[in-house]
């Protein structure tokens, strides 16, 4: 058994395939990690010149308030039906995790179909999402103040613009941005205002995505126009919706407008994460407090907090929580800073993945 790491995905993409879209083509929807241009990885597991079990992995800077956090992103994982069993995907999961630990990554992310495999290998959810419903009735009160219409290829510029001004997203180049905003079966749609672009919605890609708005930006009347649309369409052609829509945790003009007309939204998380790199974690951590912390490993490997003369015990677990709590929960937080007397006001980080970014 040899577990490789590559940039040509080869059998793997093939096997991937056949796994996860039964034999139907991935390749058009990640265009990062398996097209022309890509700049993704592919981990995987060869025996006697086959391809028995492999990943893809992309390396991503998301940008929020008060800096950039390198993650690694982890998709795509597959084994092939007769190989199950014999530890190939775990073996292909740490070879990955290792690959994004050296190329600085601070955690791994990933979204999972069955979360119990990842929990078991350490992983856990993290981050937050609001997620909204949006009735079909939603509609009557949404604005109708703007032309809507089909994003063109001549749009992509422009949108790469809107997307690159949120606060918070991934650091991408216009060139991916343009190949993303062509998945196949997604829905761009644009809103304008004076002859310009000022906003734009993403609905539907691949199965998991179906009905989802999963990535906006622009104006809010931009984005609340182009909503409208995509809801009476939906209305016009007797689909019976509702459809959804993904916003960061943290609350925007966009989802403080729909809460305002109604719309209901829960709290979710981002994805399953796991720490790559406990020393850059602590150092976040105490870089937050608004006094003095010292950190250091103790004898079990657990990450210790000192200030003044109070101190305070972390696992990894919490670590990763203090940073990117599931659900922008903040328990954690304030355990350590009633435990330190400190108060860690730039935590939980704010970081937010638009679909598009998903792999
Ligand atoms: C999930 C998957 C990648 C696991 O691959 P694998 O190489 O069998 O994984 P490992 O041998 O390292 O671990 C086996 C795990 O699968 C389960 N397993 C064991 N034998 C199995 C078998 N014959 N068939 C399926 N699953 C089996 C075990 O419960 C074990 O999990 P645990 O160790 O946490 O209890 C593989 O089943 C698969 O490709 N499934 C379909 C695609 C998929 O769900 N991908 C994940 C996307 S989120």
């Amino acid at each position: 058994m040899k577990v490789v790491v590559g940039d040509d995905a080869g059998g793997a993409l093939e096997l991937m395939e056949s796994v996860l879209r039964q034999g139907g083509e991935l390749a058009a929807d990640y265009p990062l990690v398996f097209g022309a241009q890509k700049r993704g990885k592919i981990v995987a597991v060869n025996e006697a010149d086959r391809v028995l079990s492999a990943c893809a992995l992309l390396e991503q800077e998301l940008v929020q308030p008060g800096g950039r956090v390198r993650i690694g992103m982890i998709g795509s994982v597959a084994t092939a039906p007769d190989a199950r069993g014999r530890g190939l995907a775990s073996a292909v999961l740490e070879r990955a995790e290792k690959e994004l630990r050296v190329s600085g990554c601070l955690l791994s992310l990933l979204w999972a179909d069955s979360p119990e495999f990842y929990t078991r290998r350490g992983y856990s959810a993290i981050g937050a999402e609001r997620d909204f419903v949006l009735e079909i009735e939603l509609a009557d009160r949404l604005p109708v103040t703007c032309e809507t219409r089909a994003a063109s290829e001549s749009d992509h510029g422009r949108l790469h613009e809107l997307y690159s001004s949120q606060e918070l997203r991934v650091e991408r180049l216009r060139s991916e941005s343009a190949q993303l905003y062509q998945a196949p079966g997604m829905k761009v749609l644009v809103a304008e205002a004076g002859g310009r672009v000022i906003g734009y919605v993403c609905l539907g890609r691949g199965a998991d995505l179906a009905g989802v708005v999963h990535e906006w930006a622009g104006s809010p009347e931009g984005v609340l126009n182009c909503l409208g649309s995509l809801l009476r369409a939906c209305r016009n052609s007797a689909e019976s919706g509702p459809l959804f829509l993904m916003s960061p945790g943290r609350s925007t003009p966009v989802s403080a407008a729909l809460e305002g007309l109604g719309a209901r939204s829960a709290m979710g998380s981002l994805g399953m994460g796991k720490l790559l790199n406990p020393g850059e974690a602590a150092a976040t951590v105490a870089r937050a407090a608004d006094r003095p912390i010292d950190w250091s490993w103790g004898p079990g490997g657990e990450c210790v907090l000192r200030a003044g003369t109070r101190s305070m015990e972390l696992t990894s677990e919490d670590l990763i929580s203090a940073l990117f709590p599931a659900r922008g929960e903040r328990s954690i937080i304030e355990a350590i800073e009633n435990g330190l007397e400190a108060s860690l006001e730039s935590l939980p980080c704010k970081a937010f993945l638009w679909g598009l970014d998903s792999i």
